[in-house]
């Protein structure tokens, strides 16, 4: 049976739209068993539906899908070393957020809701407004007052509401949540269909490098969804007994705004409020907008796994992202700040490791939303 579980205090809910955390005050996940029919996956066309079993929708006229995902797993030469990199903003709505976002709306629409509210720096914002669109489902965006035109302009062109909110991005998950005490919250960080969509990185990477796992993954952390899901998918496949072991998760933060990284270097189980001197190096505010999360709703859980799997985080300055977007210009792909910022810490990472591994980061976020700010 499939169910809500907390893992702060331990009890299970039945699933249903209404509920996005525990009265504990907890993040819920959400009990699943996935499969792998690899023979069934071979034939199907390359979205990241192909993994039907593995993504808990129950009736497939449920799934709202534009043939997303199976992005290009593609390797390069960086730095003198061989990486590959999942080239995530090659979705319909420039973001790797629609992996969440097809897998969420679709529940949704299973559960026959109307209309949901949700809380974005933009791009998570466009991704449920797109499918929301598809779905005929009304939709409300709360952001902040700093998200580049360019998401702002795509959310209103699917048709949904949206609302600024000064101040702080927490501030702006404030008045979601107010507004979630009426209408269900389809939220990227609280709602764990969100990362039953996300983790389907893992099984197209494990499905790309011939059924295999890497040994390590760069990705970056805001609120961690897509570190989450990733994570998420590889202990799938390892409880499944098809790869022997989970990735090692490396974590990338923005310097300005790093309260996984304070954590993880002094050695806390749970993020607290950053300090000035980790929020702030360069008193700027920083141009990776995607992961400015100065407090992470998952924070422990992102802990628990960069822990568990032997990984770390690293943080980068503004002056290492904008050198991390020309670069990537000059390879060919125009990505958003917050992805230069991935890769600026990709860089730090290989300069850093000793041993021969292979590594996957990726590309989360396409230029062209973001080139107002980049001007
Ligand atoms: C382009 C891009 N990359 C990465 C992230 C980070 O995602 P998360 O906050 O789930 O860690 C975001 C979040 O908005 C984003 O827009
Ligand atoms: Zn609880």
């Amino acid at each position: 049976m499939e169910r809500f579980f907390c893992p702060n205090c331990k009890c299970f809910y039945p699933i249903q739209p209404a509920r996005w955390r525990c009265d504990c005050g907890s993040y819920l996940d959400l009990e699943f068993e996935s499969k792998f029919p690899i023979q069934k996956i071979l034939k199907r066309s390359p979205s990241l539906w192909r993994y039907r079993e593995a993504i808990p929708i129950h009736s497939n006229a449920s799934i709202l899908s534009m043939d997303e995902g199976f992005t290009p797993l593609e390797e390069i030469e960086f730095d003198g070393s061989r990486v590959f990199i999942k080239i995530d903003y090659l979705f319909p709505t420039g973001s790797y957020k629609d992996r969440g976002a097809t897998v969420l709306i679709s529940k949704m629409k299973e559960w026959g809701v109307q209309k949901v509210v949700e809380d974005s720096s933009g791009n998570a914002g466009s991704a449920i407004a797109a499918y929301c669109a598809k779905a005929g489902i009304g939709c409300e965006i709360y952001v902040p007052q700093y998200t580049s035109s360019g998401k702002l302009i795509q959310i209103q062109a699917y048709g949904a509401a949206f609302k600024k909110v000064e101040g702080s991005r927490e501030k702006v998950a404030e008045r979601a949540m107010e507004a979630a005490s009426k209408i269900p919250y389809a939220s990227h960080c609280w709602n764990p269909f969100f990362l039953h969509g996300t983790k389907t990185f893992a099984f197209e990477v494990w499905e790309q490098m011939d059924w295999k796992a890497p040994d390590t993954l760069v990705l970056p952390i805001g609120h961690g969804t897509l570190f989450l899901g990733a994570h998420l998918g590889f202990r799938e496949l390892k409880e499944a007994g098809r790869i022997k072991g989970i990735p090692k998760m490396v974590g990338i933060q923005s310097a300005s705004c790093a309260p996984l990284y304070q954590a993880f270097k002094r050695g806390w189980r749970e993020t607290r409020p950053i300090e000035k001197s980790v929020r702030l190096e360069t008193e700027e505010e920083t141009i990776a907008e995607g992961i400015a999360i100065a407090e992470p709703v998952r924070g422990k859980q992102i802990l628990e796994a960069i822990r568990e799997t032997d990984g770390e985080v690293l943080a980068v300055t503004e002056k290492e992202i904008k050198a991390a977007l020309k670069k990537m210009g000059r390879k060919g792909h125009f990505i958003e700040p917050t992805s230069a910022a991935t890769i600026a810490g990709l860089g730090k990472y290989l300069r850093k490791k000793r041993r021969k591994e292979t590594v996957v980061s990726t590309l989360t976020g396409m230029g062209l939303k973001s080139a107002g700010k980049m001007l």
